[in-house]
């Protein structure tokens, strides 16, 4: 605290992003981080960007990721925005399409920053509870509201909502934007980018940190109405007109094109997940289904927090979160199969 500060920072409750240790040879599985690396034609594109050029500005519109996104999901340019990862997507989108006056609504156990961006934009908010199975029920968001946010899969519970829970969501809620975020889709989940030409109230965010390996880059984006990407574009450029640089375009764009290896890391990941399952629950261990690059666990009889504690004593880091309903739980991202060996080899010796 200082004297310097103004009221506004004094009061903010800022996001605590999981841990980056700076020590070597850890099994690193509290951040959902992609095991394998970015597609290849990915960091060839960026290394033909380190070049004179970068004297030069980005292209401030990033017009090639946008055709890019486009051309992958089969929709127009004008429907897609881009953003320095999908946090700075969703702040934008916070901003500038739930600050109505009315709570934004959005699940108990979730991804953490929500409630940290309703304090920077004060967004009043009510948190909606899971139910019992920690499943979205879309007849509690049947409320007055100015606005729904839900990861799908969800964060950090892994678990998906179908395509036609939200479609009901949207259908119920036609004066509110339903924001879908997809940080996960890529793992076991069908896009709502398959919606948006029908319902202009709906806005999917995405990242290229996790399906796409590409978390150091920092890129994120969003599928809406094109309405709703002017919003987005007209809080950028009141911010920042250069989100993305010429590295980012170029590896992002790459990236989204190559299809085949985006598609053979995701189904190493998924084939990786169901074999960290079925040891997990022959340890004894209660998983709820993910549709994630991470699943979310607890034991019987094991407190979440010693057991955290006890595998980082063996170098193996995952996530705990120390909050109502989810304290018992462990949230462990999927590694590669010598990860996720040394995570299940230290669990058994701790059990
Ligand atoms: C649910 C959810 N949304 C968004 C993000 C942000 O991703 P990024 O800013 O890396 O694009 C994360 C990151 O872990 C996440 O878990």
């Amino acid at each position: 605290m200082s004297k310097f500060w103004s009221p506004f920072v004094k009061q903010l409750v800022p996001y605590v992003p999981g841990e980056q240790p700076k020590l070597a040879n850890l099994v690193k599985l509290n951040t959902n981080e992609n095991p394998y690396g970015p597609s290849p034609k990915a960091i060839e594109a960026m290394r033909a960007e380190l070049n004179d050029d970068l004297r030069l500005y980005p292209d401030p519109n990033s017009d090639r990721l946008k055709q890019a996104v486009a051309d992958f999901y089969g929709i127009s340019a004008s429907q897609v925005f881009v953003g320095n990862g999908s946090d700075e997507v969703l702040a934008h989108a916070f901003h500038g399409l739930f600050q109505h006056g009315r709570p934004l609504l959005f699940p108990d156990v979730s991804y953490s920053f929500y409630p940290v961006y309703c304090g920077l934009y004060g967004i009043p908010f009510e948190a909606i509870a899971l139910d019992e199975q920690f499943q979205i029920r879309p007849e509690d968001y049947l409320r007055p509201n100015g606005g729904i946010v839900f990861p799908n899969p969800n964060a950090p519970t892994g678990c998906l909502l179908a395509l036609e829970a939200i479609e009901r969501l949207l259908q119920q809620n036609p004066d509110s934007v339903v924001l879908v975020d997809e940080a996960y889709i890529d793992f076991g989940g069908e896009s709502a980018v398959a919606l948006v030409e029908r319902y202009p109230n709906l806005l999917v965010t995405q990242t290229l940190s996790k399906s796409r390996s590409l978390a150091g880059l920092r890129v994120g984006l969003a599928v809406g109405h094109p309405d709703l990407i002017e919003a987005l574009e007209r809080i950028k450029n009141s911010f920042n007109s250069y989100p993305l640089d010429r590295a980012a375009i170029a590896g992002a764009s790459a990236a989204f094109a190559d299809r085949d290896y985006f598609h053979k890391t995701c189904a190493q990941v998924i084939s990786s997940r169901e074999a960290v399952v079925a040891s997990l629950e022959q340890l004894g261990f209660e998983v709820l289904p993910s549709a994630a690059n991470f699943v979310f666990a607890r034991h019987p009889q094991h407190d979440a927090s010693a057991l955290a504690a006890a595998l980082r004593e063996r170098s193996v880091i995952v996530r705990h979160f120390n909050k109502p309903r989810i304290e018992q739980f462990l949230r462990i991202s999927i590694g590669s199969p010598e990860q996720n060996k040394a995570l299940l080899d230290a669990l058994g010796a701790i059990l």
